[in-house]
């Protein structure tokens, strides 16, 4: 590497112009600890009339941003433009074939080419670094891939999307319905004008992916992820999980079974008492279980440009000193073809939802359900509503009463089973809700 680290920025948007701002804030301590001055020398961007509040007169401007991937006059490329494919991709390929270091903020494009990008990057001997990727501004693939190397991690499990958990956090305080919060989200910027990537859980899978190949020395498989989100998620089961002791979290969740490595992002009860459960807002938070260390749980902002740029930065840093690890953590060739272990096989407790009918005998079958799956109930809450039909004293048979139902440990397929049943027998109205309780530290 030259006597000044070049840098080739494409994308200067909200984690793009952050990083400017970074180097022209800290430039000189940057120079110090990096062992050479970075400098940004080109620029790729759509539009270059847009103001970025940065000054970019000496940086050589690109339309193409696999033109710049491909000048000489960079060392490293920093692909900050986002999307799994397309521009991305191709210019991260162009610059590996042109023996550049890539540092990317881009989960979506690492979900899909993480694997087949890290064995062209060790290939051409060159680094892969993508810190900001997994959580914005927490540092946990160095975490993981460096200060545990030392350790085989167990589970690794986070709330890895902000948006999810500022929505549920104030559905927790105020009591207010998801679609309200959602609104809420979106006005402050919290999240997208089409949210369903963010809350229907599919961001947190991508992260996920990304630390389940880090802690585990496996080949990504994003497709492999069970996903479900936060859209069914009522007052009613916040009510519910108060009372019962718990708070509902969107969690990424992958840890290593007898049967191959589990990998599922869902809405989970979490004791309050959990560190886990103490997360608010939109702050993430990844916990990761290992043989040695124990516990370890680090939180912090996973999103945002300057905590984003953060992270960038570490990466650039790394490179420009010379540190060198592979983008998991080992050589490539050492990964192991992700083996997937069943969902349905995940063993753990229960919150169940059901809007029974007011009839004789309704309860009893669904015991009965619950029995033949060799389900054994912790508790059975009936929960009383205001009949909707007719005077409060006099319910109408037909009018449904939520009732919440505890389970303790068993399989999701038992409980897939005995909810199919329970449908079947014509004694609930709707789907029934089902949330994972789980027990951490
Ligand atoms: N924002 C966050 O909080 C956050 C957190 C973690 C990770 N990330 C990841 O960081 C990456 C960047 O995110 P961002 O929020 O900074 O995105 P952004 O604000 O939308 O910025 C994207 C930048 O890419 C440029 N661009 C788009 N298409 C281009 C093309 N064909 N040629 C050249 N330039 C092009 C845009 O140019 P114009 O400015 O001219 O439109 C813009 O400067 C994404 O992969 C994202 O997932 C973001």
């Amino acid at each position: 590497m030259s006597d000044v680290v070049r840098l080739g920025l494409a994308g200067v948007g909200t984690v793009g112009s952050s990083l400017l701002r970074m180097i022209e804030r800290h430039g000189n301590d940057l120079a110090v600890r990096c062992g050479a001055p970075i400098a940004v020398s080109g620029v790729s961007v759509r539009d270059r009339q847009k103001d970025r509040g940065v000054d970019l007169s000496h940086v050589s401007w690109f339309d193409d941003p696999v033109e710049l991937a491909r000048d000489p006059g960079n060392d490293i490329f920093v692909e900050l433009i986002g999307g799994a494919g397309g521009i991305a991709l191709e210019s991260i390929k162009a610059a590996l074939a042109a023996g550049k270091h890539i540092v990317t903020a881009n989960k979506a494009l690492l979900a899909e080419h993480g694997t087949a990008l890290a064995r062209q990057a060790e290939d051409a001997g060159v680094s892969l670094n993508f810190e900001a990727a997994a959580a914005g501004g927490i540092p946990i693939i160095k975490t993981l891939r460096e200060a545990l190397a030392g350790n085989t991690v167990t589970r690794v499990y986070g709330i890895l999307n902000g948006t999810c958990n500022y929505i549920l956090t104030r559905m927790e305080r105020e009591g207010m319905a998801f679609d309200e919060c959602l609104q809420i989200a979106q006005q402050l910027g919290y999240a997208e004008a089409d949210p369903t990537f963010d809350v229907e859980g599919y961001d947190a899978a991508h992260k996920l992916a990304l630390l389940t190949a880090i802690s585990f020395g496996t080949e990504i498989d994003a497709e492999a992820i069970y996903v479900e989100g936060i859209s069914s998620i009522t007052p009613a089961d916040i009510e519910a999980a108060d009372e019962l002791g718990y708070r509902i979290r969107l969690l990424g969740v992958a840890c290593r079974t007898e049967s191959g490595i589990e990998q599922r992002v869902h809405p989970t009860m979490v004791p309050k008492a959990s560190a886990i459960a103490r997360i608010d807002g939109v702050t993430n938070a990844v916990a990761v279980e290992a043989d040695f260390v124990g516990q370890l749980v680090l939180s912090g902002p996973g999103a945002g440009g300057d905590a984003t740029a953060s992270s960038v930065m570490s990466d650039i840093a790394d490179i420009a000193r010379g540190d060198r690890v592979g983008t998991f953590g080992r050589p490539i060739e050492s990964l192991q073809p992700y083996r997937q272990a069943a969902i349905r096989l995940h063993e753990g407790g229960y919150y169940i939802r059901l809007s029974v009918f007011d009839r004789p005998g309704a309860f009893a079958a669904i015991a009965r359900r619950m029995a033949e799956e060799n389900i054994s109930l912790e508790s059975i809450v009936q929960r009383r509503r205001a009949p909707r039909s007719t005077a409060p004293e006099h319910p109408a048979p037909d009018d449904p009463q939520p009732v919440i139902l505890i389970t303790y440990e068993t399989t999701e397929n038992a409980i897939r089973r005995a909810l199919e049943s329970i449908s079947q027998d014509g004694h609930i109205a709707d789907t029934p809700q089902m949330i994972r309780i789980e027990q951490f530290g």
